[in-house]
């Protein structure tokens, strides 16, 4: 799947891209949190908290300490969730006007009301999984097989296998016929002649894995769900099949889970080297690899979790991010300019024509690339070179930060669900994980010697 022909239906309209807002959220109240300092005398506290007691708010956290500016006073740090923008200006006045310290206001979660709604748990993809643009036995009237019906009813029936798919099931195994072998080889025979020459290295490293574990051949069609267990014991990556268009929200969301919704129809065999669409030569030969890399993996899910909840344009931008990396990245690689992108090693002709002196290269940078525009239906006249995967994921991590929402997520991969961390109980188990990491480091870096070499130096 790419972006390519979702952004051909992103109109900006929400009824449309498939995403929605979530009822519990429309209406949801403010999430605050403040600091205020009290003399140490009796009832002063008392005096303080009944300020929220008569709005009937209840605090969710309360702490105390000593004042460090004053030595006669404490403070209280308070929290309280689903509270109206009018009670909190009532109750933050009333303790200005009531206590001699001073009040401060930590946070004030005002545009939680206009999030857009985004999935929390792995199978909540299913909600939107049939929310497509197209479906996909829609063609265009120059589809290749636009007035072939065998195809066009080929085309159906994979629709129909995506459209009735849930989390958790296994992808249907598809019985592909001889001439859909013949198109799938000739791609396959075709494209693996360039690959040692003009695939990244992370891409040659996984495909012979691929060969061995997976039924890459010229003669056979993987199937999805031999692919999807492999990338799950690689990088916990998996695919999932989609039966059209999705919209780039509901796409890139995928990715903050390491979903990665793919077709599983393929071209029309009259003309094995072109497609006007995602088919599932070009996820499987161009996706499919960089996703068994862990880093390749970690970057591709930069994207996603940094689209949950954004704002319209910021998803637009990251769309225009993912088309330029994981659809036509390039990265150097010793002293050499590679490929990464999957749009670029599943086309024959762009490959080479990608590393040639005649397209544009640019740095990688979220900021400018964000804002490239690109054509569709031709060879990009410009590509954007990373560095290296980890250098491109710290760039997105960054660009992420600059996205106007009001909490940052983590994604949690034993409960496979997203965590927003908007509460100090959020922050405080994310300290403790990062302290229960930290412990294993220092004590493998203890075993390993390494701090012993280092005070030698
Ligand atoms: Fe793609």
């Amino acid at each position: 799947m790419d972006t390519k022909a979702e952004l051909r239906g992103f109109n900006g309209d929400s009824s449309t891209k498939g995403s929605m807002y979530l009822e519990e959220m429309t209406n949801k109240s403010e999430v605050f949190s403040c600091i205020f300092s009290l003399k140490e005398e009796v009832g002063a506290l008392a005096k303080a908290l009944r300020l929220f007691e008569e709005k009937g708010i209840n605090l969710t956290h309360i702490e105390s300490r000593p004042s460090r500016l004053n030595k006669n006073q404490y403070e209280f740090f308070v929290s309280v969730d689903m509270a109206s923008s009018e009670t909190l200006d009532h109750i933050v006045s009333g303790l200005r006007a009531q206590i001699s310290g001073h009040v401060h206001e930590l946070s004030r979660n005002k545009a939680k009301d206009t999030v857009p709604w985004f999935p929390n748990y792995i199978q909540d993809l299913d909600r939107f999984a049939n929310q497509i643009l197209s479906y996909g036995a829609e063609l265009d009237s120059d589809h290749p097989g636009f007035t072939d019906p065998v195809y066009r009813a080929r085309r159906k029936e994979f629709a129909d296998i995506a459209y009735n798919y849930r989390h958790g099931q296994p992808i249907p195994k598809v019985e592909y016929t001889e001439e859909e072998k013949q198109t799938w080889g000739t791609v396959f025979k075709e494209l693996k002649t360039l690959y040692p020459t003009h695939a990244c290295r992370e891409h040659n490293r996984v495909f012979p894995l691929l060969e061995q574990y997976c039924g890459y051949r010229e003669d056979n069609i993987p199937q999805l769900e031999d692919i999807s267990r492999f990338l799950q014991s690689c990088t916990g990556f998996r695919l999932r099949p989609v039966a059209g268009l999705l919209s780039s929200r509901d796409f890139l969301a995928g990715l903050a889970f390491r979903v990665f919704h793919s077709t599983q129809y393929i071209r029309h065999s009259s003309r094995p080297m072109y497609t006007p669409e995602p088919d599932i030569c070009h996820e499987l030969l161009g996706h499919v690899p960089l996703f068994a890399d862990p880093s390749f993996a970690q970057f591709s899910q930069e994207i996603g979790l940094a689209s949950l909840g954004a704002p319209d344009e910021y998803i637009q931008k990251l769309a225009t991010v993912y088309w330029f990396t994981v659809e036509f990245g390039l990265c150097k690689q010793e002293s050499e300019i590679k490929a990464y992108g999957a749009g670029l090693l599943s086309s024959f002709g762009e490959l080479q024509y990608s590393l040639t002196d005649k397209p544009k290269l640019l740095p990688f940078d979220p900021e400018k690339t964000s804002l490239q525009a690109y054509p569709i239906t031709e060879f990009q006249p410009v590509y954007f070179v990373s560095e290296s995967f980890e250098d491109a994921k710290e760039k997105v991590r960054k660009f992420a930060a600059t996205i106007p929402r009001p909490f940052s997520v983590r994604y949690n991969p034993y409960t496979q669900s997203i965590e927003v961390l908007d509460s100090m109980q959020q922050l405080k188990n994310l300290a403790d994980s990062i302290g229960g990491e930290m412990g294993i480091l220092c004590n493998a870096l203890q075993k390993m010697g390494m701090e012993k070499h280092e005070n030698k130096l």
